[in-house]
């Protein structure tokens, strides 16, 4: 059986001569968080939508459950839900009524639609206000019944465009809940952010983009480590000197830069150097107060990631 839910080879779209999406290769496996990471025009709602058929790639390839998006796309369409990014429905329909009318899109029955829709309001935290008109919800309300739009027709695979764009922390830390809500259920989740915050604390995994690029796809500790992050050594010494920085700029492993009594050591090794430093500021007369490793984890990953493709 394939586990591949998303998977694309070489998936590129432009616009114009902007190249939006630019070689990407992105396999999500079944039952995955996936995080779909990266800054503001980094070409994720492009790629969510040529994997929902809403856009057509100039070039490469793309499957989604197994199928080629090319020719089967009711038949994916069936099984995956989406909520596209700040989405806009009809302001006089009710929550409720909404949510019918895309039952009745997907073929649900009746029955179930009746049964459905009540566990779904409930689910995003909608429940008693499924009558009134989406025209009254507020921002927060509108992206939870988009949620709920998307978990309509029991997908396999759900993909999200910045679930939690324009929410209070409150609203934020709802849609997380609802997300692993949704994971329980066995389905696959793949939602795009450019909150490295958000990414963190929901996904298992994470695929970092930036100017259409894949920079990194992992699991969140195999992103954080093997990203290389560059490594900061913060330095406390009794009484900064010309002697200590003297000594410090003269180590060939690490760049410095001084504040008061703090040196702060952007290191080049990943080898282990505080002896040496120790013995370097011991020498030029210093004592040393505090020696602290600063950085590393997905922050510092994601941040030099996204600095490296900026230059
Ligand atoms: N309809 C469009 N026409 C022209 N350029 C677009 C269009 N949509 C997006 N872009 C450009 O493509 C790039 C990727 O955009 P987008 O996929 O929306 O990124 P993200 O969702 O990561 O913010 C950006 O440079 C954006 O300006
Ligand atoms: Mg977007």
């Amino acid at each position: 059986m394939d586990t591949h839910v998303i998977q694309t080879e070489n998936l590129t779209k432009s616009y114009g001569t902007r190249i939006a999406v630019n070689h990407l290769n992105l396999t999500v496996e079944a039952k995955q968080i996936h995080g779909f990471l990266g800054p503001n025009g980094a070409g994720k709602t492009t790629t969510i939508k040529m994997l929902v058929g809403l856009l057509r790639p100039d070039s490469g390839s793309l499957k989604i459950l197994g199928m080629n998006a090319a020719g089967d796309k009711p038949r994916i369409r069936e099984r995956i839900g989406y909520m596209p990014e700040l989405p806009k429905f009809p302001k006089h329909l009710t929550g409720e009524e909404l949510l019918d009318v895309y039952g009745r899109m997907y073929n649900i029955p009746k029955e179930t639609r009746r049964k459905r829709i009540p566990e779904l309001l409930k689910m995003v935290g909608l429940e008693g206000r499924g009558r009134d008109r989406i025209g009254k919800y507020s921002k927060g309300m509108q992206q939870r019944i988009g949620i709920a739009q998307a978990l309509l027709n029991d997908p396999e695979l759900v993909i999200l465009d910045e679930p939690s764009i324009g929410l209070d922390p409150v609203g934020m830390v709802e849609v997380r809940d609802m997300v692993k809500e949704i994971v329980k259920g066995g389905q696959t989740v793949f939602f795009s952010s450019h909150l490295l915050a958000e990414v963190q604390q929901i996904c298992d995994h994470v695929s970092i983009i930036n100017n259409g690029n894949m920079l990194f796809t992992g699991t969140l500790d195999e992103v954080a480590s093997k990203a290389g992050p560059s490594r900061r050594l913060v330095l406390e010494v009794q009484k900064a000197s010309d002697s200590i920085l003297h000594a410090l700029k003269a180590l060939s492993f690490a760049t410095v830069n001084t504040n008061d009594n703090t040196y702060t050591l952007h290191l080049k090794t990943k080898d282990d150097v505080r002896a040496e430093i120790s013995r370097a500021v011991s020498a030029a007369g210093g004592v040393i107060l505090r020696m602290q490793e600063e950085g590393g984890g997905l922050e510092d990953a994601f941040m030099s990631l996204v600095g490296k493709e900026a230059e």
